[in-house]
Formats: structure tokens, sequence, C-alpha cells
């Protein structure tokens, strides 16, 4: 069956503009890190980006590792977007990065100019697109001069492979010296994307002050902290998490004891709130205007339904506010 969008999709978002940019993003957007790689069925990832894009989740992000095996969530993306989505293509922000391991030898890591123009025209091949929306520097890389880097970044808007430009897990000095680099080739730093949630609150009086003042915008990433910040461990750890997945960056030693007492009083706070955690923790991270969207990732489509539910009951009073960092410290 022809897939045919969701005529409402646009009603129930809400588009936030990215820092002092033209580009509005949806407040929710969709990471394809986990479940579009080949372990996860081609029909799952593709109920995944009609759900999203039916509740008018129009940015979907991802990088030239994402998988398993690195390449493959970009290679499955770009079949359902060949087969679904070409009509949609202007109605969507697609993101892709370069700086973590892609291939073997010198050129396949970091951010030399070598590795990120290689490594884009792969991403734009794997996915059948001819430019991206946002290309993404993946993390800062201590070696190759940051000017080289950022010129990198200039290079491929201007050869149209990029809208815009962006960086990801860059500290707030060297983002600040990244932005003003770009600023002067004449190609602004978009969006700054981040780790932020209730439990990784690195980016506060600093990295979002500097965004902030320079006019970039900032899309938070693992806002539910992998799962850990949803009703999805209260009771153990049920066998389809991801913390039963054998993955690396959620298991079972992190869901310690002290962890799970502040998700159960965060998980109390919210049901008082007349929601679920996971929807008030990404409230949460939209609380202010300091970050423009929150970057979920889901295995269900029932997840995206919950995290547009949010958008319902996204504001917090001073005493609800209080009590969360009490039970954060
Ligand atoms: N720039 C970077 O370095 C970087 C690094 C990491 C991620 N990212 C981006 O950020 C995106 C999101 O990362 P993330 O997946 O870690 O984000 P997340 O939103 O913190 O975690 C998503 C996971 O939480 C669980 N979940 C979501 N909604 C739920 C709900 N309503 N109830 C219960 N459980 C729920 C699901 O886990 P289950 O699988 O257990 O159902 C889901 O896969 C990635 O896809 C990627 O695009 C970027």
């Amino acid at each position: 069956m022809v897939y045919q969008a969701n005529p409402a999709r646009y009603e129930s978002m809400e588009y936030r503009r990215c820092g002092r940019s033209g580009l509005k993003l949806p407040a929710i957007s969709l990471g394809l890190w986990h479940n579009f790689g080949d372990a996860t069925l081609l029909d799952n990832s593709r109920q995944l980006l009609h759900r999203a894009f039916d509740s008018g989740i129009t940015h979907l992000d991802l990088a030239n590792n994402y998988g398993p095996p690195p390449g493959s969530a970009e290679e499955n993306f770009g079949r359902i977007l060949r087969e679904d989505f070409l009509p949609y293509r202007d109605e969507l922000i697609i993101s892709s990065k370069a700086g973590y391991t892609m291939w073997d030898g010198p050129y396949g890591d970091w951010g030399s100019r070598k590795y990120l123009i290689a490594s884009l025209n792969q991403s734009l091949k794997r996915m059948g697109l001819e430019y991206v929306d946002i290309f993404y520097h993946h993390r800062p890389d201590p070696e190759t001069p940051l000017e080289e880097t950022m010129q990198a970044l200039d290079t491929v808007v201007r050869q149209g492979k990029a809208l815009y430009v962006g960086i990801s897990n860059y500290p707030a000095e060297l983002a600040a010296q990244a932005i003003d680099i770009l600023n002067d080739l004449g190609t602004p730093c978009l969006i700054h994307q981040p780790r932020y949630s209730m439990f990784e609150r690195w980016v506060e009086g600093g990295l979002l002050d500097v965004l902030q003042d320079k006019g970039v915008g900032s899309i938070a990433f693992s806002p539910l902290a992998g799962g850990q910040l949803t009703d999805r461990y209260l009771d153990g750890i049920p066998a389809d998490s991801r913390a039963a997945s054998g993955s690396k960056f959620l298991n079972a030693e992190q869901l310690t004891e002290q962890k799970l007492d502040k998700v159960r009083k965060l998980n109390a706070l919210a049901q008082r709130r007349g929601q679920k955690l996971s929807q008030m923790a990404l409230a949460w991270v939209l609380r202010d205007d300091k970050v423009t969207s929150v970057l979920i990732g889901a295995s269900k489509t029932s997840q995206i339904d919950d995290a547009v539910g949010m958008l319902a009951n996204r504001h917090f009073t001073a005493a609800e506010r209080a009590e969360i960092e009490e039970i954060l410290v």
C-alpha cells in the first residue's frame, strides 16, 4: 500500500526557531541511532517513521555510523525514503554526521577535511539524497586544527551537499571558537547537539548560554537517558528493552538502586501532574527557550505517541521545578 501521510500532521506539533536562523524545528525530533540498523525488522523502522511524520515530527537525525552495522541505518532509511517519503522530501529535515570511527585507516575517523567530505559523500549515496539538511561534526578532534574541520563544513554547504551545518559534543569554549570560525567563513553554525537530560546536566550554566548568546540552536540528545527516565525499568528489566539488549550504552549496572529511587520519585511527581515520566522528562528539557528540540529514540510507535502527548502539558510550577531539583540532588 502506498503511504499517505496524515493530512492533520502539522496540527499537534510545535515548531521552534533554531537559534537566530530561518529554520524552525519540531519540538520533538526522532533519532535513528537505534532500531534502524540491520538487526531491526525493516517494517518496524518503517512504522516508526510513518508515526513520527504523521505526528508532525519533520526532523530525522542520522549519522554515518548508526546501525549496526555502521551505515545500515542510513541505508535502511534511504530505502524507506525512496519507497514512502519521496513526495514529502521537502517537508523533511534530514541530518547526518561524521566524527566517530567509520572505516579503517587514518581517513575514516575524527575531523579531517578528507574524512568529513568523503563521509558525507558516502552518506548521501546510502540515503539516495542529493543533499542533507544538516551536516554535523560529531565530536571534537583534539588533533585536527579546528579551522580545518570548520572549513570542511563550510565547503559542503558551498558544494550544495548540506544546507546547514552543526557541531555535536563540543564543550562550551570550543563550541564558541567553532561558531566564530564558521561565522567568519560565512556559513553560520545552525545548531549544537549535546547530551542533555535530568541525569546529564553538563550543558547548564555554560554551553547553553554560549549558544543563546551567539544565536545558535540546540537539540538535546538522549533526553530520556536512553530510557532510564521512563517507567520502563520500574519493575525490572524487560526483555525487549535497551538495557537487556547487550548495549554498551545502557546496561543493568547503570540502573543502580540510587538511580531507581530517583526515578520512582520523579514518576510519582509525573503522575501528580497527570502525565507519564517520559513526558515530564521531555517537558523538563524544553522548560526554557534554550533548547530548540528534544531528540528522542523510539522502539515502538506508542513511545512516539507518548512524546507528542507531552506537548499538552509541558509547563512547570515553581514548586514542581524545586521538587525536581531536590529529587535530582
Ligand atoms: N550526537 C551524539 O553523539 C549522539 C549520541 C547518542 C544519541 N544521539 C541521537 O539522539 C537520538 C536519541 O538517543 P536515545 O535513543 O538515547 O534517546 P532517549 O530518548 O533518551 O532514549 C530512547 C529510548 O528510551 C525508551 N523510551 C522512549 N520513549 C519511551 C516511553 N514513552 N516509555 C518507555 N520507554 C521509552 C526506548 O527504549 P527501548 O528500546 O528500551 O524501548 C527508546 O529507544 C539518537 O537516535 C541519535 O539520533 C546523538
